[in-house]
């Protein structure tokens, strides 16, 4: 779907050069991970680290700020006021409720909106024109009602959706088959969350059709419908069993964020399961999922439509379904 002419957005793109600001909002594991991994990468020329907790944000930015002469980076500054996050490019928000052992992702989803209807405002107040990118879960559902309290047009308004989860498709297709994680091309699409699914039908292996795999590479019973079946169990029980070892998942995150943050900033045209909100896709609608869509300078561009299977449209539509349930409960 183009996305329609924005002219606010100044048409540079900011990796090219020109000065690029990223704030991060929120200092807890996934924004200073988040942070640390646009520093490391050279995501963006400066990063912003804002939190209401002073001390702690200061403390965070200050620690990756001290290893920036070992990076390709600019600036890091971290504050408690929102001005920070002044004339940024793009505002990734990491704020919100903190999914305990056992909890869904959907249930945290009053506490993380109300974080959301207090600082979106004073954001685009002083971010009028970044574009937003939603981490907190539940993210689709926190992306659907940030779109409507932010007033930010669609295509500069989504959430990371199931980046991560296709990275973790991705690694454990790659583990199973003896690729390069490179040469996986399959996602996750849905909910980031329970419901989500992934899309076996169009993934590919290299030339491969994935589903053809063990046929065409002599790998007899690699990938068959079991272990793809496990694989899926597999994604969506990651966060669970980290948050269960470790109180909460952060590198991956981190870096599959800073991952959005490039293609934005550097107008890649790069093909990542965002978090987006869907107007007859398949024939659905009215609800924010995650879907291959195509992410560059203006933000979330063509949302892509994969041939899928029969069981795969019936998973999307249910997932659909999960989550526009739980936007009704909150009056969205
Ligand atoms: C996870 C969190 C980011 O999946 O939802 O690790």
């Amino acid at each position: 779907e183009p996305v329609e002419q924005d002219e606010s957005v100044s048409t540079s793109p900011a990796g090219h050069g020109r000065r690029s600001k990223v704030a991060v909002v929120g200092a807890g594991a996934v924004g200073s991970t988040l942070a640390y991994a646009c520093t490391l990468r050279g995501s963006a020329r400066e990063v912003a680290l804002f939190d209401q907790d002073d001390a702690k944000v200061r403390a965070q930015a200050l620690d990756i700020a001290h290893g920036i002469a070992f990076t390709p980076m600019g600036t890091v500054r971290g504050s408690s006021e929102v001005e920070v996050c002044a004339g940024a490019d793009i505002v990734v928000v990491t704020a919100g409720a903190k999914q305990k052992p056992g909890q869904s992702r959907l249930d945290l989803a009053g506490a993380t909106i109300d974080i959301m209807r207090d600082l979106l405002p004073r954001l685009v107040a002083v971010a009028p024109h970044a574009t937003y990118i939603m981490v907190a879960n539940p993210v689709d559902v926190v992306t659907y009602a940030g779109l409507r309290i932010s007033g930010i047009p669609a295509h500069r308004f989504f959430g990371s959706g199931t980046v991560l989860d296709t990275s973790r498709l991705r690694y454990l297709v790659a583990r199973e088959c003896g690729v390069a994680v490179q040469n996986v091309h399959a996602y996750i699409v849905g909910e980031h969350g329970d419901s989500e699914i992934p899309l076996w039908h169009s993934a590919m292996i290299g030339a491969v059709p994935l589903l053809e795999w063990a046929s065409r590479s002599g790998s007899d019973h690699v990938l068959d419908a079991a272990a793809r079946e496990a694989i899926a169990r597999d994604v969506v029980s990651s966060a669970y069993q980290i948050i269960a070892g470790k109180g909460a998942t952060n590198f991956a995150v981190g870096v599959a964020v800073a991952r959005i943050i490039e293609a934005v900033l550097r107008d890649e045209h790069r093909v990542l399961s965002v978090s987006t909100e869907l107007h007859d896709y398949l024939g659905i609608g009215d609800v924010c999922l995650s879907v291959p869509c195509v992410v560059g300078w203006r933000g979330v561009g063509r949302q892509l439509v994969p041939e899928v299977s029969a069981d795969e449209l019936e998973g999307l539509r249910a997932s659909a379904e999960q989550v526009r349930a739980v936007a009704r409960r909150f009056g969205l």
